[in-house]
């Protein structure tokens, strides 16, 4: 008799943005002439950049000539888009092989079947509070899962120590919900801890490009010895825009291997046999992000979206409450006021003032008291949503 996947009963309800988009909408429906300022999902607000627009216009016309024309893509991806990314990490100082980057659609697919890879028996260590869809993939996994919560007093940046034990060890940096960034001493002691216990981490890095401290690793492969140690998930959602045109990329180093199975090799027997690739249009325009061209504009988008964290942030200081976040990282995490529960503060704001952030209670139970803003709304919504926090909490 068929069985259905068990572990499927062992999942919340629902996922968290879309009980948001749930009460957001019943809200909508009550109020049907409202405008809401919308921060809470992390999806941007500006259009792609010109040269990914280009990109995407003379990709189309290519298709519609002969000996243009492309079908099936390479499963792991296009040679002249590995060699772009990996080309860009080698800028950097991150010395890659083109086959050690394969061509994705966006960091939320990946970070589910990536775990593919893996014995269903592995257990899977997840830095609470943490974007949900990484619990929510181990669950339906039936993997064990060790939940590690953060807080203020490590400035939610932990370390492990002897009794951090796990197989899978998913780190984000810049944090996805709490904005914090694990610094080169703290990713090496990560980095350390999984070559000696013979785990692997996922380090989710799709918000790497928001780092403007200098100082800060936008890469686990900037640290010695991650190499025996890490695989590298990124998307450019973020970075440029790429929400809605999908595209994401994965780093597995030839030097990754475990009871002498590789993992780079077995990446490949898995695209091949699972996907057709990612469309020629969509990793043309991939390709235009890295051009200098493109580059230079996908900066002048995360500058506005920075420029909103700066408005947030102001605000926050003036109300003299807690928050990390903001300055290297899209998101702001902060204390709710007033001792509210984070679902009672999502309330007063959807309700008082037509703002929608995401409650930390969504990222785990550590994220209780806490909120979470996405600086990725449009200024003027921004500016609007700065002054109401100010007037209602002040
Ligand atoms: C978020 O708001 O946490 C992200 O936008 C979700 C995602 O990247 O899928």
């Amino acid at each position: 008799m068929l069985k259905p996947n068990m572990f499927y009963g062992d999942l919340k309800e629902s996922y968290l943005f879309y009980n948001i988009a749930k009460k957001t909408g019943k809200y909508l429906e009550e109020h049907p002439d409202t405008h809401l300022y919308r921060m809470g999902i992390g999806d941007v607000s500006l259009p792609l950049c010109d040269a990914v627009i280009k990109a995407l216009h003379e990709a189309a016309d290519d298709q519609s000539v002969p000996e243009k024309f492309n079908g099936y893509m390479p499963e792991c991806g296009a040679g002249f888009l590995r060699s772009a990314i990996a080309e860009h990490y080698r800028g950097r100082g991150v010395q890659l092989a083109d086959d050690e980057v394969f061509v994705s659609s966006g960091a939320s697919d990946e970070l589910g079947d990536i775990l593919d890879l893996f014995d269903r028996e592995n257990s899977s260590l997840i830095i609470e509070p943490a974007y949900p869809a990484y619990v929510d993939a181990n669950v339906m996994g039936g993997r064990k899962i060790v939940h590690l919560a953060s807080g203020r007093d490590n400035g939610f940046l932990p370390t492990p120590d002897e009794n951090t034990k796990a197989d899978l060890i998913y780190i984000c940096s810049p944090n996805n919900p709490t904005g914090a960034v694990f610094s080169r001493e703290q990713l090496k002691a990560w980095v350390d801890h999984a070559n000696k216990n013979g785990s692997v981490i996922l380090f989710d890095a799709a918000y790497e490009a928001f780092i403007e401290d200098e100082s800060l690793p936008r890469s686990i492969f900037e640290i010695e010895g991650a190499r025996t140690c890490a695989i590298e998930i990124c998307s450019l959602s973020k970075t440029a825009g790429f929400t809605g045109t999908r595209l994401g990329y994965t780093v597995i180093p030839h030097d990754l291997e475990r009871s002498s199975m590789n993992f780079n090799k077995m990446w490949v027997r898995n695209r091949t046999t699972k996907t057709n690739g990612v469309s020629y249009v969509i990793q043309r325009a991939g390709a235009a992000v890295f051009t200098p061209e493109g580059q230079q504009q996908i900066k002048q988008n995360i500058a506005v979206y920075k420029k909103n964290a700066k408005v947030l942030m102001k605000v926050f200081d003036q109300l003299g409450i807690w928050y990390t976040g903001g300055k290297n990282a899209p998101y702001i995490w902060l204390e709710c006021p007033n001792g509210m529960g984070s679902w009672e503060f999502f309330d007063f704001l959807l309700n008082e003032a037509q703002i929608v952030g995401t409650p930390g209670e969504g990222f785990g139970k550590c994220g209780e008291g806490y909120f979470r803003f996405s600086t990725f709304g449009s200024p003027a919504d921004t500016e609007e949503a700065a002054a109401r926090l100010l007037k209602l909490l002040g």
